[in-house]
């Protein structure tokens, strides 16, 4: 997949143009956890929406200058199908394990008995860390990385798992530089902010690429298992579905 193709193809299509009705079953979701569980379900698997901003409003003006005068510490992730994508991981296996835990475990670096925890780096990051404990709706955290996109920098279109799915974590943009572009198969561009924190279709081809001159700083947390997410969270999530799809069930 060419990546000026895919970004030309795209930035003709709104972001979330395919994203789906709610079905009249989900609309009750409220007085059930069972409903709201299952509107959480259709949302992520069947609502074939290219990414979901969450109902979330913080305060990030700390991290950004925590992040922004460290982000030089990040090193190389996945320069396979990148270019100038770095990575400092908080919560891990260590600072330098960018890659999910498996990967190690098949090379024989490492067991599968080994813990995730708060890294060694994660302590210079203080703020950050207060940051992601209060606004991150996750009890428990598997990886939780700084991710860095360099000026010049791009991602190749890929996609993480085979079925349209809104991906097990997040993605925090703690900076979103002009030149900075998110594009997701049929699903535009994502009009991306800085404090925003979405969930990604990572089963739909995506591909970033950062055109400008300043470096890009997202984060990506994810959760350790799918029953990590609370009802609170998943309420969360459905809140954030209809306010994005506006009156179109009233
Ligand atoms: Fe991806």
């Amino acid at each position: 997949m060419d990546i000026e193709e895919f970004f030309n193809h795209n930035k003709q299509i709104k972001h979330n143009a395919l994203s789906k009705t709610i079905p009249d079953e989900f609309l009750l979701w409220e007085n059930s956890p069972e409903v709201c569980r299952s509107f959480f379900n259709w949302i992520r698997q069947d609502s074939d929406t290219g990414s979901l901003k969450l109902d979330i409003t913080s305060d990030i003006s700390e991290v950004v200058a925590e992040l922004s005068r460290a982000e030089f510490l990040a090193i190389p992730h996945r320069t396979d199908n990148s270019q100038g994508w770095r990575s400092i991981v908080l919560h891990g296996l260590c600072s330098i394990m960018t890659e999910a835990p498996y990967n190690y475990v098949n090379l024989g670096i490492v067991d599968n008995t080994a813990k995730e925890t708060w890294t060694d780096a994660s302590k210079f990051f203080p703020k950050t860390v207060a940051w992601i404990k209060e606004n991150i709706p996750f009890k428990q955290f598997s990886r939780i990385r700084v991710m860095v996109l360099d000026p010049g920098g791009y991602i190749m279109p890929h996609q993480d798992i085979q079925r349209s799915f809104l991906g097990g974590g997040l993605n925090v943009a703690f900076t979103n530089p002009p030149g900075t572009e998110f594009a997701v198969e049929d699903n535009g561009l994502i009009p991306w902010e800085p404090g925003d924190i979405r969930m990604i279709n990572i089963g739909k081809l995506h591909s970033v690429r950062n055109l400008g001159n300043q470096p890009r700083i997202h984060m990506l947390v994810y959760p350790p298992l799918m029953e990590e997410w609370t009802l609170e969270s998943m309420q969360l999530v459905c809140r954030s579905y209809i306010k994005m799809k506006g009156n179109e069930n009233d």
